[in-house]
């Protein structure tokens, strides 16, 4: 059976991984999962259909019954392209909310990894590495202070034109992390095997290089 290689990148909210995600996947040629778009799917999916957020049967209902389609750098939820509308705060708050239900984890799982294709993947995530592929070849835990995350979420809303308040997002930042890794369902912690990238006082080129470093080590 040939192994299909998967590199896992997972850290907090606005750590840069989804970025450093990307680039990897581009220079080393492998595909990409964006996993916490599959939560903000269901996030989305979920408001606009009145369900509440602590309605777990309904959610994970809807979880298995995602319509989705991916492309590069877009996403469309039952043919309509939610690339944006995924990306709202108010979504993203909602979707880690519902992430802490055990059966919208199950729902996605097999999803998630259905990604896993030749000639590898890059997965971006809380748990790629704990939960959805720990056989991955090689696992990274990104890291940044949260001061760090919260000006890179403020340049990266605006930069789309989207409205902040960098209170606010440190505010977010700091209960969505809170969340995220005090939940019982798959929580938000480096795998064992993880090797830490602390990105605070690192550019992105230097993020990738240490990552692709790594890879080649590896492979
Ligand atoms: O990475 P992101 O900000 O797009 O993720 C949004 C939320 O989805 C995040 O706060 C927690 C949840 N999530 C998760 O629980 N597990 C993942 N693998 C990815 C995201």
């Amino acid at each position: 059976m040939t192994i299909i290689d998967v590199i896992t990148i997972d850290g907090p909210t606005a750590s840069g991984k989804g970025t450093v995600a990307h680039r990897v996947a581009d220079a080393v040629g492998f595909h990409l999962l964006d996993s916490g778009a599959l939560y903000r799917l269901v996030a989305l999916a979920s408001d606009r259909a009145g369900v509440a957020q602590d309605d777990v049967d309904a959610l994970a209902k809807l979880a298995m019954r995602l319509d989705v389609k991916f492309g590069p750098n877009r996403v469309w939820l039952s043919g309509e392209e939610v690339s944006h509308a995924i990306r709202a705060e108010a979504i993203g708050n909602r979707a880690s909310a519902i992430a802490v239900y055990q059966p919208v984890r199950d729902a996605l799982t097999q999803l998630q990894r259905d990604f896993r294709k030749l000639p590898g993947l890059v997965a971006d995530g809380r748990d790629m590495g704990t939960v959805i592929f720990p056989d991955a070849r090689l696992k990274v835990f990104l890291t940044a202070s949260v001061e760090a995350r919260a000006r890179r979420r403020y340049k990266q809303l605006i930069d789309k034109g989207i409205s902040a308040n960098i209170e606010d997002l440190l505010r977010d930042l700091e209960t969505r992390d809170a969340r995220d890794r005090s939940r019982a369902a798959a929580p938000l912690r480096p795998a064992e095997d993880a090797r830490l990238l602390d990105t605070s006082d690192m550019t992105v080129d230097q993020s990738v290089a240490q990552v692709l470093q790594w890879f080649a080590a590896v492979r």
